[in-house]
């Protein structure tokens, strides 16, 4: 029945205090829908606007990748201090819990094996297979310069245009082929690309000369990849320099689930990403986790 005693006592109107204004802490996010904003805000925590995104997409190209052998055993635990997870569709659903509360970014694109030109990919799933997922973003490899660099490129210009009917963001992830040099001038060319085209996120690598320049003439956040597996205190290191050149994060793999402690490496990279510890001081919270798991 409806109540119309309450609605005439409903007087808490307070014009004199204006509209609350939404902060848009996210780059460039300020004129996307409502949803698109919400998912961006599962994966870049809002506290920090930066992202520890656990990378497991590997086996897409490249088979059963060290570490990654039973994703079950070796990744599923970590999901709890992940930011975010980025996967194909099979690992998640063979893999990993529905019940996890990270952050979704599915694998879209592919085709090749590592066997074979890696730039001759298509899209690799319907956007409407994200949406049954509940995802929080697709990813799309982009390989600007690479062979079949136009093909890559209509791939995320298609799925830009589906994650607008549903609402799902797009990460524009730059393929660094042999050929190409990982340079800031490529790096400034390839993400700035993928942003004017409509992505609304960017994954690009990291480079020691002009990375804050990258970020700067990238309109939308972006998030370091990690790449080849490097000594711990040298991966802490690079995602330190990125984020406080200006990175929104990182989305590493290797790096962590090929670590000696997984588990210690994602606390000590958190550190680095969201508390903006010095990297000398979270590799020690590396090896003292790393200690008391050997003692627990
Ligand atoms: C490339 O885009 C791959 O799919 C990985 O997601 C990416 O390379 C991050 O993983 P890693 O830190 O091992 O390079």
């Amino acid at each position: 029945m409806a109540d119309l005693e309450g609605n005439a006592d409903a007087k808490k109107f307070h014009p004199d205090v204006p509209a609350v204004r939404f902060t848009h802490a996210i780059r460039g996010a300020a004129n996307l829908d409502w949803g698109m904003q919400n998912r961006l805000a599962r994966i870049l925590d809002p506290e920090t606007g930066r992202t520890v995104m656990l990378a497991f997409d590997h086996g897409y190209f490249q088979g059963p990748t060290s570490g990654l052998e039973r994703v079950d055993l070796g990744i599923a635990p970590l999901a709890g201090q992940a930011d975010a997870l980025m996967c194909t569709r099979g690992a998640l659903r063979t893999s990993i819990p529905p019940a996890t509360r990270a952050g979704l970014v599915l694998r879209a694109s592919g085709g090749p094996s590592v066997l074979k030109e890696l730039s001759d990919e298509y899209t690799a799933m319907a956007m409407a297979d994200a949406v049954r997922i509940n995802a929080d973003a697709v990813a799309v490899q982009v390989f600007v310069g690479g062979e079949h660099e136009s093909r890559s490129i209509r791939n995320l210009t298609t799925l830009i245009d589906e994650g607008y009917a549903a609402g799902i963001p797009v990460l524009g992830v730059t393929a660094v082929g042999k050929e190409l040099v990982r340079d800031a001038r490529y790096l400034g060319l390839a993400t700035r690309i993928i942003a004017e085209l409509g992505a609304q996120l960017v994954k690009t690598y990291y480079c020691e000369d002009g990375f804050e320049d990258v970020v700067a003439g990238c309109p939308v956040p972006v998030i370091m990849a990690g790449g080849k597996k490097l000594p711990e205190l040298e991966a802490l290191t690079m995602a330190s320099r990125a984020v406080r050149a200006g990175a929104a994060g990182v989305d590493m793999g290797r790096n962590i689930f090929q670590s000696a402690d997984p588990g210690a490496m994602m606390t000590a990279v958190r550190a680095v990403v969201h508390d903006d510890l010095d990297p000398v001081d979270a590799y020690e919270l590396f090896r003292e986790a790393t200690s008391a798991s050997v003692l627990a």
